[in-house]
Protein backbone atom coordinates (compact mmCIF):
# COMPACT_ATOMS: atom_id res chain seq x y z
CA UNK A 1 0.00 0.00 0.00
CA UNK A 2 1.51 3.05 -0.89
CA UNK A 3 1.99 6.08 1.88
CA UNK A 4 -0.80 8.62 1.96
CA UNK A 5 -0.49 11.63 -0.23
CA UNK A 6 0.72 14.76 1.48
CA UNK A 7 -1.56 17.18 1.28
CA UNK A 8 1.12 20.36 1.54
CA UNK A 9 4.43 19.01 0.66
CA UNK A 10 6.09 22.08 2.37
CA UNK A 11 4.45 24.90 4.23
CA UNK A 12 4.28 28.63 3.24
CA UNK A 13 6.30 31.39 5.51
CA UNK A 14 3.70 33.27 7.55
CA UNK A 15 1.06 31.17 9.76
CA UNK A 16 -2.16 31.09 7.56
CA UNK A 17 -2.73 27.33 6.36
CA UNK A 18 -2.83 27.54 2.74
CA UNK A 19 -5.88 25.86 2.09
CA UNK A 20 -7.80 28.58 3.62
CA UNK A 21 -8.53 31.92 2.52
CA UNK A 22 -9.91 34.66 4.64
CA UNK A 23 -13.70 35.22 3.80
CA UNK A 24 -15.08 38.33 4.66
CA UNK A 25 -18.45 36.35 5.45
CA UNK A 26 -16.95 34.68 8.22
CA UNK A 27 -17.99 35.47 11.70
CA UNK A 28 -19.49 33.44 14.69
CA UNK A 29 -23.12 33.14 15.90
CA UNK A 30 -23.00 36.13 18.94
CA UNK A 31 -24.35 32.90 21.22
CA UNK A 32 -20.99 31.15 20.29
CA UNK A 33 -19.10 29.84 23.65
CA UNK A 34 -15.81 29.16 23.47
CA UNK A 35 -13.17 26.93 26.21
CA UNK A 36 -10.80 24.53 27.57
CA UNK A 37 -10.77 20.94 28.58
CA UNK A 38 -9.08 18.94 31.32
CA UNK A 39 -10.26 15.67 32.60
CA UNK A 40 -10.08 14.63 36.49
CA UNK A 41 -7.27 11.83 36.49
CA UNK A 42 -5.05 13.96 33.73
CA UNK A 43 -5.10 16.75 36.26
CA UNK A 44 -6.23 16.82 39.52
CA UNK A 45 -3.53 14.84 41.27
CA UNK A 46 -4.39 14.34 45.29
CA UNK A 47 -5.44 10.71 44.54
CA UNK A 48 -5.17 9.55 48.15
CA UNK A 49 -6.99 12.71 49.62
CA UNK A 50 -10.20 13.77 51.01
CA UNK A 51 -11.85 10.38 50.62
CA UNK A 52 -11.32 9.97 47.22
CA UNK A 53 -10.65 5.44 46.84
CA UNK A 54 -8.73 4.07 44.24
CA UNK A 55 -10.06 4.43 39.99
CA UNK A 56 -8.76 2.16 37.39
CA UNK A 57 -6.16 4.33 36.21
CA UNK A 58 -4.32 4.35 39.61
CA UNK A 59 -4.03 0.42 38.87
CA UNK A 60 -3.18 1.31 35.89
CA UNK A 61 -0.35 3.45 36.01
CA UNK A 62 1.09 2.03 38.79
CA UNK A 63 0.78 -1.80 37.27
CA UNK A 64 4.57 -1.73 36.26
CA UNK A 65 6.31 -5.03 35.65
CA UNK A 66 7.09 -6.41 32.38
CA UNK A 67 4.67 -4.42 30.63
CA UNK A 68 4.34 -0.40 31.80
CA UNK A 69 1.24 0.91 30.83
CA UNK A 70 2.75 4.28 30.47
CA UNK A 71 6.21 4.87 28.57
CA UNK A 72 7.82 6.60 31.63
CA UNK A 73 6.20 5.36 34.90
CA UNK A 74 4.43 8.04 34.77
CA UNK A 75 1.85 8.17 36.95
CA UNK A 76 -1.06 11.05 37.67
CA UNK A 77 -0.44 11.32 41.64
CA UNK A 78 0.36 14.59 41.03
CA UNK A 79 -0.67 15.73 38.29
CA UNK A 80 -0.89 19.01 37.46
CA UNK A 81 -2.04 19.64 41.37
CA UNK A 82 -5.21 20.84 39.67
CA UNK A 83 -6.91 19.42 42.42
CA UNK A 84 -5.18 22.48 44.79
CA UNK A 85 -4.30 25.21 42.14
CA UNK A 86 -8.03 25.41 40.38
CA UNK A 87 -8.45 28.81 41.54
CA UNK A 88 -5.13 30.02 40.09
CA UNK A 89 -6.40 27.84 37.12
CA UNK A 90 -9.61 29.08 36.86
CA UNK A 91 -8.22 32.53 36.59
CA UNK A 92 -5.10 31.95 34.48
CA UNK A 93 -8.18 30.84 31.60
CA UNK A 94 -10.38 34.07 32.62
CA UNK A 95 -7.44 36.45 32.47
CA UNK A 96 -7.57 35.56 28.39
CA UNK A 97 -11.22 35.65 27.99
CA UNK A 98 -11.82 32.09 27.78
CA UNK A 99 -16.14 31.27 28.08
CA UNK A 100 -16.21 27.78 29.34
CA UNK A 101 -14.14 25.55 31.56
CA UNK A 102 -14.94 22.02 30.82
CA UNK A 103 -14.05 19.25 33.54
CA UNK A 104 -14.94 15.94 34.88
CA UNK A 105 -15.75 15.13 38.05
CA UNK A 106 -13.98 12.03 39.61
CA UNK A 107 -16.70 9.14 40.16
CA UNK A 108 -13.83 7.95 42.62
CA UNK A 109 -13.92 10.71 44.45
CA UNK A 110 -17.87 11.17 44.98
CA UNK A 111 -18.36 7.15 45.23
CA UNK A 112 -15.48 5.56 45.75
CA UNK A 113 -16.96 2.20 47.30
CA UNK A 114 -20.18 2.04 45.52
CA UNK A 115 -23.49 3.47 46.16
CA UNK A 116 -23.80 3.29 50.24
CA UNK A 117 -21.09 6.18 50.69
CA UNK A 118 -21.24 9.42 49.47
CA UNK A 119 -17.95 11.44 49.80
CA UNK A 120 -19.13 15.29 51.26
CA UNK A 121 -15.23 16.81 51.47
CA UNK A 122 -15.50 15.66 47.28
CA UNK A 123 -18.59 17.10 46.57
CA UNK A 124 -17.67 20.43 48.65
CA UNK A 125 -14.45 20.66 46.70
CA UNK A 126 -16.50 20.40 43.12
CA UNK A 127 -19.03 22.96 44.96
CA UNK A 128 -15.95 25.14 45.10
CA UNK A 129 -14.27 24.69 41.63
CA UNK A 130 -18.12 25.25 40.02
CA UNK A 131 -18.26 28.50 42.38
CA UNK A 132 -15.17 29.81 41.29
CA UNK A 133 -15.57 29.64 37.44
CA UNK A 134 -19.05 31.15 37.96
CA UNK A 135 -16.85 34.09 40.00
CA UNK A 136 -14.88 34.25 37.57
CA UNK A 137 -17.44 34.36 34.65
CA UNK A 138 -16.40 30.89 33.43
CA UNK A 139 -19.30 28.51 32.38
CA UNK A 140 -18.49 24.93 33.85
CA UNK A 141 -19.13 22.29 31.60
CA UNK A 142 -19.03 19.05 33.49
CA UNK A 143 -18.05 15.60 32.08
CA UNK A 144 -19.58 12.58 34.79
CA UNK A 145 -17.38 9.94 33.44
CA UNK A 146 -14.05 10.46 31.96
CA UNK A 147 -12.44 7.29 32.41
CA UNK A 148 -11.71 6.85 36.09
CA UNK A 149 -13.47 4.05 37.29
CA UNK A 150 -13.45 3.33 40.73
CA UNK A 151 -11.91 0.05 41.20
CA UNK A 152 -14.45 -1.12 43.44
CA UNK A 153 -16.83 -1.56 40.37
CA UNK A 154 -14.57 -3.50 38.28
CA UNK A 155 -13.89 -5.91 40.85
CA UNK A 156 -17.07 -6.01 41.80
CA UNK A 157 -19.02 -7.12 38.09
CA UNK A 158 -15.98 -5.97 35.75
CA UNK A 159 -17.45 -2.46 35.31
CA UNK A 160 -18.88 -1.57 32.13
CA UNK A 161 -18.56 -5.35 30.85
CA UNK A 162 -21.69 -5.73 33.30
CA UNK A 163 -25.14 -4.19 32.70
CA UNK A 164 -25.41 -3.44 36.37
CA UNK A 165 -22.84 -0.41 36.03
CA UNK A 166 -26.28 1.53 34.78
CA UNK A 167 -27.72 1.76 37.89
CA UNK A 168 -24.72 2.96 39.77
CA UNK A 169 -23.73 5.05 37.27
CA UNK A 170 -27.53 6.81 37.31
CA UNK A 171 -27.29 7.12 41.32
CA UNK A 172 -23.90 8.81 40.40
CA UNK A 173 -25.28 11.23 38.28
CA UNK A 174 -28.52 11.85 40.49
CA UNK A 175 -26.21 13.06 43.47
CA UNK A 176 -23.87 14.69 41.10
CA UNK A 177 -27.13 16.70 39.13
CA UNK A 178 -28.71 17.34 42.61
CA UNK A 179 -25.46 18.90 44.11
CA UNK A 180 -24.80 21.21 40.97
CA UNK A 181 -27.81 21.49 38.83
CA UNK A 182 -28.20 24.60 37.09
CA UNK A 183 -24.99 26.04 38.44
CA UNK A 184 -23.28 23.95 35.66
CA UNK A 185 -23.86 24.94 31.86
CA UNK A 186 -23.22 21.95 29.72
CA UNK A 187 -23.65 18.24 30.67
CA UNK A 188 -21.40 15.23 29.57
CA UNK A 189 -22.21 12.51 30.46
CA UNK A 190 -19.84 10.17 29.07
CA UNK A 191 -15.79 11.00 27.23
CA UNK A 192 -15.64 9.23 24.46
CA UNK A 193 -16.84 5.67 25.21
CA UNK A 194 -15.39 3.74 21.61
CA UNK A 195 -12.06 4.40 23.61
CA UNK A 196 -12.47 3.64 26.89
CA UNK A 197 -14.76 0.45 25.38
CA UNK A 198 -12.20 -0.41 22.83
CA UNK A 199 -9.22 0.78 24.10
CA UNK A 200 -8.85 0.72 28.18
CA UNK A 201 -9.29 -0.93 29.82
CA UNK A 202 -11.16 -3.61 28.15
CA UNK A 203 -10.36 -5.79 26.28
CA UNK A 204 -6.56 -5.57 27.11
CA UNK A 205 -6.86 -8.21 30.01
CA UNK A 206 -5.24 -6.74 32.48
CA UNK A 207 -8.76 -6.60 34.64
CA UNK A 208 -8.92 -10.39 34.42
CA UNK A 209 -12.58 -10.75 35.92
CA UNK A 210 -13.76 -12.29 33.16
CA UNK A 211 -14.10 -15.01 30.55
CA UNK A 212 -15.92 -13.02 27.99
CA UNK A 213 -13.61 -12.98 24.60
CA UNK A 214 -11.58 -9.68 23.95
CA UNK A 215 -13.38 -9.35 20.72
CA UNK A 216 -16.79 -9.24 22.69
CA UNK A 217 -15.75 -6.71 25.27
CA UNK A 218 -16.15 -3.55 23.07
CA UNK A 219 -19.55 -3.93 22.07
CA UNK A 220 -20.70 -5.26 26.03
CA UNK A 221 -19.17 -2.26 27.26
CA UNK A 222 -20.42 -0.22 24.80
CA UNK A 223 -24.25 -1.32 25.24
CA UNK A 224 -23.97 -0.67 29.01
CA UNK A 225 -22.84 2.84 28.57
CA UNK A 226 -25.42 3.98 25.75
CA UNK A 227 -27.76 2.85 28.86
CA UNK A 228 -26.57 4.34 31.45
CA UNK A 229 -26.24 7.46 28.99
CA UNK A 230 -29.49 7.24 28.57
CA UNK A 231 -31.11 6.99 31.75
CA UNK A 232 -28.50 10.05 33.04
CA UNK A 233 -30.25 11.86 30.67
CA UNK A 234 -33.56 11.42 30.90
CA UNK A 235 -32.76 11.79 35.21
CA UNK A 236 -31.59 15.40 34.60
CA UNK A 237 -34.34 16.21 31.96
CA UNK A 238 -36.48 15.02 35.43
CA UNK A 239 -35.12 16.83 37.52
CA UNK A 240 -35.27 20.02 35.45
CA UNK A 241 -31.55 20.81 34.40
CA UNK A 242 -31.54 23.80 32.00
CA UNK A 243 -28.04 23.08 30.52
CA UNK A 244 -28.02 20.65 27.69
CA UNK A 245 -27.09 17.10 28.46
CA UNK A 246 -24.68 14.77 25.84
CA UNK A 247 -22.38 12.75 25.91
CA UNK A 248 -19.18 13.00 23.92
CA UNK A 249 -18.76 10.92 21.23
CA UNK A 250 -14.82 11.17 19.03
CA UNK A 251 -13.26 10.22 15.78
CA UNK A 252 -11.72 11.83 13.07
CA UNK A 253 -12.74 12.32 9.60
CA UNK A 254 -12.24 9.14 7.53
CA UNK A 255 -10.83 9.40 4.21
CA UNK A 256 -10.08 6.92 1.69
CA UNK A 257 -6.97 6.34 0.72
CA UNK A 258 -7.36 5.27 -2.85
CA UNK A 259 -10.94 5.86 -5.09
CA UNK A 260 -11.15 2.35 -5.30
CA UNK A 261 -14.99 1.38 -4.16
CA UNK A 262 -13.43 -1.08 -1.64
CA UNK A 263 -11.40 2.15 0.45
CA UNK A 264 -15.49 3.45 -0.23
CA UNK A 265 -16.90 1.16 2.04
CA UNK A 266 -13.79 0.72 4.44
CA UNK A 267 -14.65 4.30 5.29
CA UNK A 268 -18.46 3.76 5.59
CA UNK A 269 -17.59 0.90 7.86
CA UNK A 270 -15.08 2.30 10.39
CA UNK A 271 -17.91 5.38 10.25
CA UNK A 272 -20.41 2.77 11.78
CA UNK A 273 -18.20 0.92 13.90
CA UNK A 274 -17.07 4.21 15.65
CA UNK A 275 -19.31 7.70 15.28
CA UNK A 276 -22.12 5.19 14.65
CA UNK A 277 -21.98 2.84 17.23
CA UNK A 278 -22.98 5.69 19.96
CA UNK A 279 -24.56 8.47 17.75
CA UNK A 280 -26.76 6.09 15.39
CA UNK A 281 -28.84 4.62 18.64
CA UNK A 282 -29.04 8.33 19.97
CA UNK A 283 -29.72 10.54 17.01
CA UNK A 284 -31.27 8.11 14.58
CA UNK A 285 -33.28 4.92 15.36
CA UNK A 286 -32.22 4.18 19.06
CA UNK A 287 -30.24 0.73 17.74
CA UNK A 288 -27.05 0.24 15.86
CA UNK A 289 -25.75 0.55 11.94
CA UNK A 290 -26.79 -2.54 10.52
CA UNK A 291 -23.27 -3.53 10.30
CA UNK A 292 -22.63 -3.29 13.34
CA UNK A 293 -25.44 -5.31 14.68
CA UNK A 294 -25.04 -8.45 12.27
CA UNK A 295 -21.17 -8.47 13.38
CA UNK A 296 -22.67 -8.24 17.25
CA UNK A 297 -25.54 -10.66 16.45
CA UNK A 298 -24.25 -13.58 18.58
CA UNK A 299 -23.03 -11.91 21.47
CA UNK A 300 -24.66 -9.07 21.72
CA UNK A 301 -28.80 -8.85 22.77
CA UNK A 302 -31.00 -6.60 21.11
CA UNK A 303 -32.05 -3.54 23.08
CA UNK A 304 -36.16 -3.71 24.10
CA UNK A 305 -38.25 -1.08 22.75
CA UNK A 306 -38.67 0.57 25.74
CA UNK A 307 -34.65 0.88 25.52
CA UNK A 308 -34.61 2.05 22.00
CA UNK A 309 -37.33 4.66 22.71
CA UNK A 310 -35.16 5.72 25.92
CA UNK A 311 -31.98 6.09 23.46
CA UNK A 312 -33.68 8.07 20.50
CA UNK A 313 -33.63 11.62 20.97
CA UNK A 314 -31.12 11.64 24.22
CA UNK A 315 -28.59 14.14 23.83
CA UNK A 316 -28.97 17.75 23.49
CA UNK A 317 -26.49 18.54 21.22
CA UNK A 318 -23.81 16.70 19.25
CA UNK A 319 -20.73 16.88 21.48
CA UNK A 320 -17.80 15.54 19.20
CA UNK A 321 -14.33 15.31 19.69
CA UNK A 322 -12.26 15.27 16.54
CA UNK A 323 -8.41 16.27 16.28
CA UNK A 324 -7.61 14.94 13.14
CA UNK A 325 -8.24 13.01 9.74
CA UNK A 326 -7.41 9.19 9.09
CA UNK A 327 -7.24 7.56 6.08
CA UNK A 328 -8.98 4.23 5.59
CA UNK A 329 -8.20 1.13 3.00
CA UNK A 330 -9.74 -2.16 2.40
CA UNK A 331 -7.68 -4.88 3.96
CA UNK A 332 -5.42 -6.41 1.12
CA UNK A 333 -8.16 -9.62 0.96
CA UNK A 334 -10.71 -6.93 -0.16
CA UNK A 335 -13.56 -5.81 1.49
CA UNK A 336 -16.24 -8.26 1.06
CA UNK A 337 -13.28 -11.03 2.65
CA UNK A 338 -13.32 -8.46 5.54
CA UNK A 339 -17.42 -8.38 5.86
CA UNK A 340 -17.45 -12.54 6.23
CA UNK A 341 -14.37 -13.40 7.45
CA UNK A 342 -14.32 -12.69 11.37
CA UNK A 343 -10.72 -14.00 11.72
CA UNK A 344 -9.42 -11.04 9.93
CA UNK A 345 -7.06 -8.79 11.51
CA UNK A 346 -8.95 -5.94 10.64
CA UNK A 347 -12.62 -7.30 11.38
CA UNK A 348 -14.63 -5.57 12.49
CA UNK A 349 -13.49 -2.06 11.46
CA UNK A 350 -12.73 -3.58 8.00
CA UNK A 351 -10.05 -0.61 7.80
CA UNK A 352 -6.91 -0.13 8.73
CA UNK A 353 -6.24 3.31 10.02
CA UNK A 354 -2.31 2.67 10.51
CA UNK A 355 -1.73 5.38 8.30
CA UNK A 356 -3.18 8.73 10.14
CA UNK A 357 -1.19 10.47 7.40
CA UNK A 358 0.05 14.29 7.20
CA UNK A 359 -3.14 15.49 8.69
CA UNK A 360 -2.80 13.33 11.72
CA UNK A 361 -2.18 14.63 15.08
CA UNK A 362 -0.33 11.19 15.37
CA UNK A 363 2.84 13.12 13.89
CA UNK A 364 2.88 14.61 17.16
CA UNK A 365 3.35 11.46 18.92
CA UNK A 366 6.67 10.89 16.29
CA UNK A 367 9.75 9.99 17.52
CA UNK A 368 11.68 12.60 15.15
CA UNK A 369 11.81 16.05 16.32
CA UNK A 370 12.57 17.18 12.53
CA UNK A 371 8.92 15.04 11.35
CA UNK A 372 6.59 16.82 9.38
CA UNK A 373 4.80 19.22 11.65
CA UNK A 374 4.57 21.23 8.62
CA UNK A 375 2.01 19.09 7.21
CA UNK A 376 -0.91 20.23 9.29
CA UNK A 377 -3.88 20.45 7.23
CA UNK A 378 -6.80 21.23 8.86
CA UNK A 379 -9.57 21.52 5.50
CA UNK A 380 -11.30 18.22 6.69
CA UNK A 381 -12.69 20.34 9.58
CA UNK A 382 -15.96 22.06 7.35
CA UNK A 383 -16.32 18.41 5.49
CA UNK A 384 -16.43 16.56 8.72
CA UNK A 385 -19.01 18.86 9.96
CA UNK A 386 -20.82 18.47 7.06
CA UNK A 387 -20.96 14.74 7.42
CA UNK A 388 -22.15 15.33 11.35
CA UNK A 389 -24.81 17.52 10.06
CA UNK A 390 -26.03 15.71 6.73
CA UNK A 391 -25.66 11.95 8.80
CA UNK A 392 -26.74 12.58 12.10
CA UNK A 393 -28.54 15.67 12.12
CA UNK A 394 -28.59 16.83 15.24
CA UNK A 395 -29.63 20.12 16.04
CA UNK A 396 -26.39 21.70 17.20
CA UNK A 397 -22.46 20.14 16.87
CA UNK A 398 -20.08 21.06 19.65
CA UNK A 399 -16.50 20.49 19.13
CA UNK A 400 -15.51 19.22 22.68
CA UNK A 401 -12.18 18.51 22.17
CA UNK A 402 -9.67 19.39 19.47
CA UNK A 403 -5.68 19.90 20.39
CA UNK A 404 -2.56 18.80 18.29
CA UNK A 405 1.17 18.14 20.30
CA UNK A 406 4.39 18.51 19.29
CA UNK A 407 6.90 16.63 18.95
CA UNK A 408 9.82 18.60 20.46
CA UNK A 409 7.44 19.57 23.20
CA UNK A 410 8.41 15.87 24.65
CA UNK A 411 11.78 17.57 25.91
CA UNK A 412 10.82 18.76 29.40
CA UNK A 413 12.11 21.58 29.65
CA UNK A 414 10.90 25.24 28.60
CA UNK A 415 12.22 26.38 25.37
CA UNK A 416 11.86 29.68 23.24
CA UNK A 417 10.15 27.38 20.92
CA UNK A 418 7.45 25.87 23.09
CA UNK A 419 6.77 29.21 24.11
CA UNK A 420 5.96 30.55 20.88
CA UNK A 421 4.66 27.38 19.62
CA UNK A 422 4.22 27.80 15.48
CA UNK A 423 2.53 24.52 14.80
CA UNK A 424 -0.28 24.39 17.73
CA UNK A 425 -0.65 27.98 16.39
CA UNK A 426 -0.94 27.22 13.35
CA UNK A 427 -3.77 24.03 13.89
CA UNK A 428 -5.63 26.40 16.33
CA UNK A 429 -6.41 28.81 13.13
CA UNK A 430 -6.63 26.31 10.71
CA UNK A 431 -8.97 24.46 12.32
CA UNK A 432 -10.82 27.59 14.07
CA UNK A 433 -11.18 28.72 10.31
CA UNK A 434 -12.53 25.72 9.36
CA UNK A 435 -15.08 25.92 11.60
CA UNK A 436 -15.98 29.30 10.47
CA UNK A 437 -15.89 27.90 7.00
CA UNK A 438 -18.68 25.17 8.16
CA UNK A 439 -20.83 27.98 9.99
CA UNK A 440 -20.92 30.18 6.94
CA UNK A 441 -22.03 27.56 5.39
CA UNK A 442 -25.33 27.24 7.62
CA UNK A 443 -23.73 24.07 10.17
CA UNK A 444 -24.96 25.10 13.49
CA UNK A 445 -21.55 24.56 15.29
CA UNK A 446 -22.27 25.97 19.08
CA UNK A 447 -19.06 26.21 20.59
CA UNK A 448 -15.56 24.70 20.83
CA UNK A 449 -13.65 23.31 23.46
CA UNK A 450 -9.72 23.09 23.05
CA UNK A 451 -7.89 20.56 24.37
CA UNK A 452 -6.36 21.16 27.15
CA UNK A 453 -6.02 24.23 29.35
CA UNK A 454 -2.35 22.54 30.64
CA UNK A 455 -0.16 19.85 29.69
CA UNK A 456 -1.41 16.88 31.65
CA UNK A 457 -0.81 13.08 31.48
CA UNK A 458 -1.86 11.47 28.16
CA UNK A 459 -3.28 8.05 29.81
CA UNK A 460 -0.54 5.35 28.51
CA UNK A 461 1.46 7.89 27.08
CA UNK A 462 2.70 9.65 30.20
CA UNK A 463 3.18 13.32 29.92
CA UNK A 464 6.01 13.61 27.40
CA UNK A 465 3.01 13.69 25.06
CA UNK A 466 1.40 17.56 25.60
CA UNK A 467 -1.35 19.13 24.51
CA UNK A 468 -1.57 21.91 26.93
CA UNK A 469 -2.28 25.26 25.85
CA UNK A 470 0.10 25.90 29.21
CA UNK A 471 3.11 24.86 29.37
CA UNK A 472 3.89 22.70 32.71
CA UNK A 473 6.80 21.77 34.48
CA UNK A 474 7.04 18.36 35.68
CA UNK A 475 10.42 18.03 36.99
CA UNK A 476 9.11 20.79 39.69
CA UNK A 477 7.08 19.57 42.06
CA UNK A 478 4.85 22.19 42.94
CA UNK A 479 4.01 22.21 38.56
CA UNK A 480 4.06 25.94 37.64
CA UNK A 481 2.23 26.94 34.13
CA UNK A 482 3.49 29.19 31.53
CA UNK A 483 1.10 30.51 28.64
CA UNK A 484 2.36 29.02 25.26
CA UNK A 485 1.30 31.42 22.30
CA UNK A 486 -1.37 28.93 21.02
CA UNK A 487 -3.46 30.11 24.14
CA UNK A 488 -3.37 33.35 22.77
CA UNK A 489 -3.52 32.78 19.34
CA UNK A 490 -6.97 30.92 20.10
CA UNK A 491 -8.44 34.08 22.47
CA UNK A 492 -7.52 36.15 19.72
CA UNK A 493 -9.49 34.49 17.01
CA UNK A 494 -12.98 34.87 18.56
CA UNK A 495 -12.35 38.42 18.98
CA UNK A 496 -11.45 38.45 15.01
CA UNK A 497 -14.55 36.97 14.12
CA UNK A 498 -16.90 38.15 16.64
CA UNK A 499 -20.08 38.79 15.72
CA UNK A 500 -21.05 41.91 14.61
CA UNK A 501 -24.29 44.17 15.31
C1 LIG B 1 -9.32 12.50 24.15
C2 LIG B 1 -9.49 12.28 25.62
O1 LIG B 1 -10.79 12.60 26.03
C3 LIG B 1 -8.47 12.99 26.45
O2 LIG B 1 -8.51 12.44 27.73
C4 LIG B 1 -7.12 12.88 25.80
O3 LIG B 1 -6.09 13.38 26.61
C5 LIG B 1 -7.15 13.66 24.50
N1 LIG B 1 -8.19 13.12 23.64
C6 LIG B 1 -5.85 13.63 23.74
O4 LIG B 1 -5.53 12.33 23.44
Amino acid sequence: IPPPPLYYPSFPSGYENPAMTKNSSWSFPADFWWGVASAAYQVEGAVKDEGRGPSIWDVLTHRGGAVDYTIANDTGDIGDNHYYLYKQDIARIAALGTQVYSFSISWSRIMPFGRDLINEQALAHYDDVINTCIQYNVTPAVTLYHWDLPVYLMNLYGGWLSESIVDDFVEYARVVFSRYGNQVGYWFTLNEPIVFCSEYPYPDGFFKKTSIPAHQQPYLCGQSALLAHAKAYHLGKSLNLTGPISFKTNGGYKIPLTDSSADALAVQRAWDFNEGWFANPVFINGDYPSTLKAYTSTFLRNFTSEEQSLLKGSADLFAHDAYTSQFFFAPDAGIDACITNSSHPHYPSCANTSYTGPTGWNIGYAADPGSPWLHIATDWVPAFLRYIHDTWKPSSIAITEFGFSVPFEQMKTLSADIQSDLPRRVYYRAYMEGVLTAIAEGVPVVGTLAWSIVDNLEWSEGFGVRFGLQYVNFSDPARPRRYKASFFEYASIFKEYAATG
